[in-house]
């Protein structure tokens, strides 16, 4: 071993250049590796005569520290700038597919009935979920030993006194909200999540969706709250719709109807749908009951209005003749994908 093989080998290394990883550590081996050159020096150093020793001791090392040093200023340039042409990554491959979302059937047909009123000039309105006996019951005329009251069919909070707190049965509730804060008239509308305790089947769930409607004024009267119908049903369902009321009864409103809009599947003919009747259910309505205008300190002999309400997956049932309540809460993306797009009224 002379000073010019370290001088050679030192230049070799200061001019070294490597292209991907691979080559680096291919330098790495054929410099320090087991059988590396710079090794083989080192071992053949242990054989040499003191006085060589002497010279090429002090060389030999810094020839060592400087092939490290390059190998790991190589290494980490080309980690720095990623992964190089001729690398294991295929950068042609197609990347994660991220699923798309669409909007929930009962969203859409919310959005649509929100959207209705608004242009008769209703303005929305939203109430708590957990609500009391008063704002569910009490204030909407419900009498203390209604059936509605019973464990049977509300989920309580708390009970055990006089204004327990449960889960709204109905957004009648919010009716009472809005009287008791708006200012006179009010027209309001008032979607959300109502919940009952019901088995789950496909006609009837715990938790579902409801529109209520609210308008009071002076003078507002039954043919109002026919015309207000009969309008949200031609915009819901075809300028063709026909509605017809049935009397029917609900505490809190005086008279009281349901309302049965025409089948838009047969158009009246009769089909398994309206089975054969011709005509569909969509909600219940009636008068404002004066002792409910009264509860919330308004004046019944000045004022009087009208009430509505309609179940938002009943509406969706009749849109799109999904008739097992349960897909609507079971998230199937099959069932979900069947909407998208369908946002149109
Ligand atoms: N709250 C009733 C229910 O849950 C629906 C209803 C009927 C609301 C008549 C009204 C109404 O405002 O006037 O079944």
């Amino acid at each position: 071993m002379t000073s010019e093989t370290i001088q050679k080998l030192l230049a070799d290394i200061n001019g070294l250049q490597c292209k991907s990883l691979k080559e680096v550590e291919d330098a790495r081996v054929r410099l320090l590796g087991k059988k590396g050159e710079i090794t083989a020096l080192f071992e053949e150093f242990r054989t040499v005569d003191k006085d060589v020793k002497r010279e090429l001791g002090r060389p030999l090392n810094e020839l060592k520290q400087a092939a490290i040093a390059k190998i790991e200023e190589l290494r980490s340039a080309l980690e720095a700038s990623g992964p190089a042409e001729g690398s294991s990554e295929d950068l042609s491959m197609p990347g994660v597919q991220y699923e798309l979302g669409s909007r929930h059937p009962v969203s859409i047909v919310r959005q649509q009935i929100v959207d209705i009123f608004r242009k008769f000039g209703y303005d929305v309105a939203e109430g708590p979920e957990i609500e009391d006996d008063y704002h569910v019951f009490e204030a909407l005329n419900f009498p203390p030993n209604h059936p509605a009251r019973d464990m049977q069919d509300t989920f309580f909070v708390s009970a055990g006194h006089l204004n327990p707190l449960l889960l709204r049965t109905h957004t009648s509730s919010v009716q009472v909200r809005a009287m008791e804060s708006m200012k006179l008239p009010i027209r309001v509308i008032c979607p959300g999540r109502v919940f009952r305790n019901e088995a789950i089947s496909a006609r009837a769930h715990c938790i579902f969706h409801q529109v209520e409607g609210l308008y009071i004024d002076e003078g507002v009267t039954f043919a109002d709250l026919k015309q207000a119908i009969l309008l949200f049903a031609r915009e819901m369902f075809g300028a063709d719709a026909q509605i017809r009321m049935r009397p029917s009864f609900f505490p809190f409103t005086e008279p009281s109807a349901e309302v049965d809009v025409s089948c838009n599947i047969c158009h009246g003919k009769g089909c398994n749908i309206c089975k054969g009747t011709g005509w569909l259910e969509i909600m219940g309505c009636g008068m404002v009951d004066p002792n409910v205008l009264e509860a919330s300190g308004i004046d019944s002999k000045r004022y009087s209005g009208f009430a509505f309400g309609m179940g938002i997956e009943r509406i969706a049932m009749l849109k799109w003749q999904v008739n097992d309540l349960r897909h609507y809460f079971e998230n199937d993306l099959r069932f979900l994908h069947e909407f998208e797009g369908a946002t149109e009224v």
